[in-house]
C-alpha cells in the first residue's frame, strides 16, 4: 500500500511527551508523511516542549494562568467557565494558524471545550486522542488506577482495562475509538507495574492509531465527506 500524502501534525501535551516521542520517532522511520508541524503544552515545564525542541520542531506554551484568562484560584463557576470557553478558542487559533491535516492529543491533561472543536470541525481538522481505559470505560483522569483498584475488588470486567485511540468530542473520553487493546491483569502486578507496562503499549498504539486516522482523513478527503 502506498503511503498517504504529506501529513501536516499538531500534537498537545501536557507532560513528560514519552507518547510524543514515539510520533516523533515514527515521523523519521515507519511515517515519513507525518509532518510535526508544532507541539503545544498548556505546561510550562513539560518535557514534552523538550523532546520537541530537541527534534527542532516548533513549540507553543499555551496557559489558562499564565495566558491571563483567569487568575489563580478563580472561584466563580461563571468567570471559569468563560475564560475555559475563550481559552480553547484561543488555542483554536494558535492550532489552525499552521495549516494542520490532524491535531494529536499525547497526555493532554484539559478539557477541550466546543470553542476549540467547532472551528476545527469546520475546517475538516480531526482531533484524536489517547486514553489509557477501554472504551465507555473509566473516562477522565486517574483511569489505570481506578481500573486497578476495581480489579483487585473483583470488579473489573473480565479482568481487562486497556488503551484506546478516539476521536475527540465535548464529551470526555467518549467519541469513537479508532484502535482499541486489550490488557489483562494480573493478581502479583503493582499498579506502577501496570503502569509501566500499559505505558509501553501506547507507544506502538498511538503510532498505529495517528497513521489510521490519516489514512481515514485522506480517504474521506478523496470522496469528499468530511
Ligand atoms: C499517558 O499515559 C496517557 O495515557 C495519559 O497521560 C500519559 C501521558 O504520557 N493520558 P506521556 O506524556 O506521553 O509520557
Amino acid at each position: 500500500m502506498h503511503d498517504p500524502p504529506p501529513t501536516k501534525v499538531t500534537i498537545l501535551v501536557s507532560g513528560n511527551g514519552s507518547n510524543l516521542q514515539a510520533l516523533i520517532d515514527a515521523s523519521s522511520t515507519t511515517m515519513p508523511y507525518v509532518k510535526i508541524v508544532r507541539v503545544i503544552s498548556n505546561r510550562a515545564n513539560a518535557f514534552g516542549l523538550t523532546r520537541a525542541r530537541n527534534a527542532s520542531i516548533p513549540t507553543t506554551y499555551h496557559n489558562l494562568i499564565a495566558g491571563k484568562y483567569h487568575a489563580t484560584g478563580e472561584s466563580d463557576p461563571a468567570a471559569k467557565k468563560q475564560a475555559r470557553e475563550k481559552y480553547d478558542a484561543d488555542l483554536a487559533e494558535k492550532v489552525l494558524a499552521d495549516g494542520p491535516d490532524i491535531v494529536v492529543c499525547a497526555g493532554w491533561m484539559h478539557i477541550l471545550a466546543p470553542t476549540f472543536l467547532d472551528p476545527l470541525a469546520r475546517r475538516n481538522v480531526p482531533v484524536i486522542n489517547l486514553h489509557p481505559a477501554l472504551p465507555q470505560k473509566y473516562d477522565g483522569a486517574g483511569a489505570i488506577k481506578r481500573a486497578y483498584d476495581d480489579y483487585h475488588k473483583g470488579k473489573l470486567e473480565h479482568d481487562k482495562t486497556g488503551i484506546m485511540i478516539h476521536y475527540v468530542i465535548s464529551e470526555v473520553d467518549r467519541g469513537a475509538p479508532i484502535v482499541v487493546r486489550e490488557i489483562q491483569c494480573t493478581p502479583l502486578e503493582t499498579l506502577t507495574e501496570l503502569e509501566n507496562r500499559i505505558h509501553q503499549q501506547e507507544h506502538t498504539l498511538i503510532v498505529e492509531g495517528t497513521a489510521m486516522a490519516i489514512i481515514k482523513l485522506w480517504e474521506n478527503r478523496k470522496i469528499g465527506v468530511s
